[in-house]
């Protein structure tokens, strides 16, 4: 057996888990301490109310011998895969066929699983920082990687490749650094992906975030991206499904990897819950949609109260419009991980250090705007006694 090595050159944990480590290590020596959270981007909201009654319509249906299922279709039921469509692509005048969209049990797992389609020789290229997955899982499969650095010099805004890069990681509003593109600049991607037949994987798991009307939702906005572009979205951020698990991936035909993804699925996975996707079903009611707005506009409120708390203290601050990440930068004397163990120690606050999103994130941390108000309200209590 030779194992595979490339994990070695992983870092020891996965971010968020280290993070949990050394708060669950704080907490064993301060037990009373009350912590607060906002480093994981992990919703606080509880569901609405119509999406709650859809699950238990749906765990009511598996009691009965008549209306039980077993095994669903592998890339998800025919009737959500169709409301993906009508409600979030046709509005836009975006033409999906059904057999192009696939659910998932969330954007995390298709983000790593989807480079299985390429050859470990293709090369791919990630901005840096980005979210941990798409470093982590090109490093397992062994591909060599492009770093794009997001900079305060270039606005946090990556640069084309210059070399050819076969695959490129977009995620948009950014994770961790709340940037977004102006349609302009995403046409210029997928005129680079197109002319040096790249694929870009477009993570659009925060693009219920966007409010700016030049920023588009969706990638296949702009033209021709449907040749060169696989759309990621989840359900977790935006409706709150980071406990239920579901989300989609659009695979265009016209990409020539819809048959793979579909033979892929078919062997390595079984299917999005039944109770998962009827709960999904329910976010595009109006009940639902109602209940998600309410959502959505507490997290777009926090990430404000988050950006001009730190403002008004003197820090540097960089996104939380159109996203719910804050980009602080550290005050001087301090690197990523040494300000997250000071708030830590300090203040009790739970932050997620810059560098753990690649080497141009050194020197920043990350604040999530999903947190619970009353304890953002603390945070910045607590942060203004150590300024
Ligand atoms: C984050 O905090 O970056 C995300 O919530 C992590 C995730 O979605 O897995």
């Amino acid at each position: 057996m030779n194992r595979n090595i490339h994990f070695d050159q992983l870092p020891n944990r996965y971010l968020f888990k280290e993070i949990e480590v050394r708060a669950d290590a704080y907490k064993t020596l301060h037990p009373d301490a009350h912590l607060l959270r906002m480093g994981v981007g992990d919703v606080t909201r509880p569901l609405p109310a119509a999406i709650i009654e859809a699950m238990h319509q749906a765990v009511e249906e598996l009691a009965h011998e008549a209306t039980f299922r077993g095994y669903g279709p592998e890339e998800g039921y025919p009737w959500l895969r169709q409301t993906v469509i009508d409600q979030e692509y046709t509005p836009w005048g975006i033409d999906l066929d059904i057999d192009e969209v696939f659910i998932s049990e969330g954007a995390g797992s298709d983000l790593g699983n989807l480079s299985e389609l390429f050859l470990p020789t293709n090369c791919v290229a990630i901005l840096d920082p980005s979210y941990p997955a798409y470093m982590d899982s090109s490093i397992m499969a062994g591909r060599e990687i492009i770093p794009l650095p997001c900079t305060i010099e270039n606005g946090f805004v990556p640069e084309l490749p210059k070399q050819k890069a076969d695959i490129i990681y977009l995620c948009l509003p950014n994770n961790p650094t709340g940037t977004v593109l102006r349609r302009a600049d995403l046409q210029r991607w997928v005129e680079y992906a197109r002319t040096n037949h790249s694929i870009i994987i477009f993570d659009a798991a925060y693009e219920a975030f966007i409010e700016d009307p030049d920023v588009p939702h969706s990638i296949y906005e702009i033209e021709g991206a449907q040749q060169v572009a696989i759309e990621v979205r989840s359900f977790s951020k935006s409706a709150g499904f980071t406990a239920v698990r579901c989300g989609y991936t659009i695979v265009p035909k016209q990409t020539g990897l819809n048959a793979m993804w579909l033979r892929r699925q078919c062997t390595k996975y079984n299917g999005t819950s039944y109770v998962a996707q009827r709960a999904a079903q329910a976010t595009f009611t109006p009940e639902g949609k109602r209940g998600i707005a309410a959502n959505l506009a507490y997290y777009k409120q926090t990430a404000q109260l988050i950006a001009g708390g730190l403002i008004a203290m003197g820090y540097e601050v960089y996104g939380g419009e159109n996203a719910p990440y804050i980009w602080c930068r550290v005050p001087q004397g301090y690197d990523s991980w040494s300000f997250f163990d000071h708030l830590l120690h300090t203040c009790q606050i739970i932050c997620t250090p810059g560098v753990g999103f690649g080497d141009a994130g050194q020197g920043f941390v990350r604040f999530s705007a999903f947190s619970d108000r009353k304890d953002v309200e603390e945070a910045l209590k607590r942060m203004k006694t150590i300024v």
